[in-house]
């Protein structure tokens, strides 16, 4: 059977995309994101489950409600990416090929936006295309899934 199930997930801070410090995150609300991503996943047949919270427990019971509906994740943990080992180990329990994304290029920001625990669990780290990363992660999971 084709996987078309994917879930998109966004982490803190991320519900005040468009008027949150736009020089780095740009200036699309996480609405117009989220509509760019059905208009990928559209003609593809794929279904998204999209949901953003700003607590980390919230985040990982959604992931573990979701973990016999989904086929794969996309997931932009925010600043929970940089020390969330209960996120990272989320992930890794309910084994879906899960890719990471950012908005910012982290490699060119803060030490400490350097590091992520979240990375190894994952297929691949997007970092720096701006709400593109998304779509880039979304394709990345479709791609892997055999379903693009
Ligand atoms: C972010 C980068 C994180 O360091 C930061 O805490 C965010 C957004 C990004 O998309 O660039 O909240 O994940």
């Amino acid at each position: 059977m084709t996987k078309r199930h994917i879930l998109v997930i966004h982490g803190p801070n991320l519900n005040l995309l468009g008027e949150r410090e736009p020089r780095i995150y740009g200036r699309l609300t996480l609405a117009q994101i989220n509509g760019e991503l059905r208009k990928f996943a559209r003609p593809t047949k794929t279904r998204l489950r999209i949901f953003q919270s700003n607590c980390e427990g919230t985040l990982i019971d959604f992931i573990h409600e979701n973990r016999k509906w989904a086929d794969g994740i996309v997931i932009n943990p925010g600043a929970y990416t940089h020390y969330s080992y209960a996120i990272r180990d989320a992930i890794s329990s309910v084994d879906l090929p899960t890719v990471e994304v950012h908005l910012s290029d982290l490699t060119k920001r803060e030490k400490f936006r350097r590091i992520s625990v979240i990375a190894p669990v994952c297929i691949r780290q997007i970092s720096g295309l701006g709400w593109k990363s998304y779509i880039k992660g979304l394709e990345t999971v479709m791609t892997h899934l055999g379903s693009l």
